[in-house]
């Protein structure tokens, strides 16, 4: 088991009059090489879920932990070094550095400019179909085309755990598909956990976790014949 989470709560702005129940006892276990769908509307707490299992929101309640380590039994510095090493990171935007090419971009997690590893940025972009743009800055390219560059900059370090947060958001159909059929290759080194409020991404998802409100309120599994409902007895 990869990740598990027990009864975690989070509440932004605790005790204030604005306070916002985020996530309401989630209760999963997500094993690797899948790709697994975090699907709800906006504002139904997938962002919170997808940071709180990368270690990157502390829970108000509950547990979680990756390979056995609780988070909150791990120093700062442990838990940095943990996500450096094993977690790739791709957002809605993609915050490629303007004025790098895009090979340097790709480069920046791992902060080693030698041959082999402008190699692997570079085998990297040619599964990416974008080898020919490895030279120009990101503002040459197309929405699609530097989403794809900020894949392979979380690809880089070879992650255990890939983490997407709405990265076809602002992309069109086409592109958004290329994306997906990449990261549905990945999961064979990896798990990858993609968040959506768009359904029709998730195709070939192994599970799609519906949340609504901060909780979650159905797990599919792709089985033999499709997606099965389990009962949400988690
Ligand atoms: N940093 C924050 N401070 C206060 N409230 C927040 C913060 N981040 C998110 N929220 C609130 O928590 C709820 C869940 O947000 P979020 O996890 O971003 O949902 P989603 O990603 O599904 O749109 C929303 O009501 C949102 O307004
Ligand atoms: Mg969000």
């Amino acid at each position: 088991m990869l990740f598990k989470v027990d009864n975690l709560n989070l509440i932004y702005d605790i005790g204030k009059e604005d306070q916002t129940y985020a996530l309401r006892n989630i209760n999963l276990s997500l094993e690797g090489n899948r790709l697994i769908g975090i699907m709800g509307p906006s504002g139904s707490g997938k962002s919170s879920l997808l940071y709180s299992l990368a270690g990157l929101k502390i829970p108000s309640s509950g547990t979680i932990s990756y390979k056995n380590m609780k988070f909150k039994e791990l120093s700062v510095s442990k838990s940095t070094e943990l996500r450096r090493k094993d977690f790739g990171f791709v957002f809605q935007r993609h915050f490629l550095i303007e004025y790098m090419s895009v090979i340097d971009n790709v480069l920046t997690p791992i902060n080693d400019n030698s041959m082999k590893a402008k190699e692997k940025a570079l085998g990297l972009l040619k599964k990416l179909g974008i080898e020919h743009l490895a030279g120009k800055k990101p503002h040459k390219l197309s929405g699609g085309q530097r989403q794809k560059v900020a894949i392979a900059r979380a690809l880089i370090n070879d992650p255990k755990v890939i983490f997407c947060d709405e990265i076809t958001a602002s992309l069109d159909h086409s592109s958004a598909r290329e994306v997906m059929k990449l990261l549905d290759e990945y999961k064979n080194n990896a798990l990858v956990i993609v968040v959506t409020h768009d359904a029709s991404i998730l195709e070939n998802a192994d599970d799609i976790i519906n949340i609504w409100d901060g909780a979650i309120t159905s797990i599919k599994k792709r089985g033999m014949e499709g997606y099965n409902e389990s009962a949400i007895n988690l």
